[in-house]
């Protein structure tokens, strides 16, 4: 634990260097969670209760990753989680971590508020799938939809725990919704900020380029305001049947923390699940996710695949998450810090760091390939609490 937050796991080193190197407003954007922060901070718990038994004399001379998750294979058990405004971070924008998707052979997300339009990351050759939030003008969603088929994205993430936005004090405390007309304050904190603020000047497009197109508002704050705005707080079952009947591809529900709506998404035919509170930012106080996943995996029976978020910071969180029966993992303040220390090197940096930890901790418990975790399960772990 770090004096204002939990602790960064291996990823220490670029998350400071990401929090000296952007404007103190996009660096507590990233690290701040919802009211209290406690969801936050009991994501990184649940992983302290749980340890991984280490085994001897297996020949784990080979440690194989390879993971098939949601029909899809990757070369690593990891997917990038959308992280809204990602291109804000560094110049090279969110197409910096398509890149080092495609280069790592795993899975990434678009969010709905990525800076950097869906059609224009997909030339990365990256696994996407595009993060859907619905919107109350269902054209809108529909013409989301259409451009997520015809861009040729592997599918759709529907995010569905951001039915409000609640209070994050740190985004209240430094004003980040209304940057759009910054005041003195916020301006000499972006000052502070030369080598950020050149990078953002040399980028100039001051839009959220995957949704500008359904907004009248000028620059990036309003338009977020504006679309943030639009989520349908009405949404329901009966509008993810409807969802389900609109779009006949991949569908994968994010924002599952209870058993029954995992039933619920699985019976509407969803392909899979993202157990997630949204890595803290919305209901507070809510369990970790490491907490709900052996309810939610019993539920659903290994019918659909389930990942996990939230919190992952470590090797061994990923040998947990896989023996507790997650198919992949999937994680967002890491590579958002990766992004914003380094662009394209850092987001590279995460994905060796975590790699290289992961392969540790599987010889280390004598696994080799990752269906042997899983089906290993409880067995390879050794419960602290
Ligand atoms: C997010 N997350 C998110 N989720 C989503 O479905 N759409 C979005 O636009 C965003 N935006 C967003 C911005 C930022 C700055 C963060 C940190 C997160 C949530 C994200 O996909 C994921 O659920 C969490 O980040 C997982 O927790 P960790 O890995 O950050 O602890």
């Amino acid at each position: 634990m770090t004096a204002d937050g939990p602790d960064d796991g291996t990823f220490s080193n670029l998350a400071r260097k990401a929090r000296r190197r952007l404007p103190r407003l996009f660096a507590d954007y990233i690290d701040g969670g919802a009211h209290g922060e406690h969801t936050l901070h009991r994501n990184r718990a649940a992983f302290t209760r749980w340890s991984v038994t280490p085994r001897g004399l297996r020949d784990v001379s080979s440690i194989d990753l390879t993971t098939t998750c949601f029909g899809r294979t990757w070369r690593l058990p990891f997917f990038l989680a959308p992280v809204g405004f990602a291109g804000m971070f560094h110049a090279q924008d969110e197409a910096a971590t398509a890149h080092m998707a495609a280069r790592h052979s795993i899975g990434m997300g678009i969010s709905t508020f990525s800076i950097a339009a869906m059609e224009d990351l997909v030339a990365s050759e990256a696994d996407l799938m595009a993060q859907i939030y619905v919107m109350r003008d269902r054209a809108v969603t529909r013409d989301l939809l259409e451009r997520a088929k015809n861009c040729g994205t592997s599918g759709i993430i529907v995010t569905i725990d951001t039915a409000i936005t609640p209070v994050r004090e740190r985004d209240v405390r430094n004003g980040f919704l209304h940057l759009s007309r910054p005041t003195l304050p916020q301006m000499a904190s972006l000052l502070t900020r030369p080598r950020w603020l050149a990078g953002a000047v040399r980028q100039g497009g001051n839009r959220v380029g995957n949704i500008d197109r359904y907004t009248t508002s000028r620059g990036i704050m309003a338009q977020a305001r504006d679309l943030t705005a639009q989520i349908d707080p009405t949404l329901d079952w009966d509008d993810l049947a409807w969802l389900r009947d609109a779009w006949n591809g991949l569908l994968v529900i994010k924002g599952i923390m209870h058993p029954a709506d995992a039933l619920r998404a699985m019976t509407l035919g969803a392909d899979g699940i993202i157990v997630s509170n949204h890595g803290g930012r919305q209901m507070d106080p809510a369990p970790g996710t490491l907490d709900v996943l052996p309810a939610i995996t019993e539920a659903v029976g290994g019918r659909i695949d389930i990942v996990i978020d939230g919190g992952i910071r470590r090797g061994g969180d990923v040998v947990t998450a896989l023996a507790l029966s997650a198919k992949a993992v999937s994680f967002g303040r890491p590579w958002a810090w990766g992004l914003a220390a380094h662009g394209e090197r850092g987001v590279n940096a995460v994905l060796e760091l975590l790699e290289r930890e992961v392969r540790d901790v599987m010889a280390l418990a004598g696994l080799c390939d990752t269906e042997t975790v899983r089906k290993a399960g409880r067995a390879a772990l050794w419960p602290l609490a």
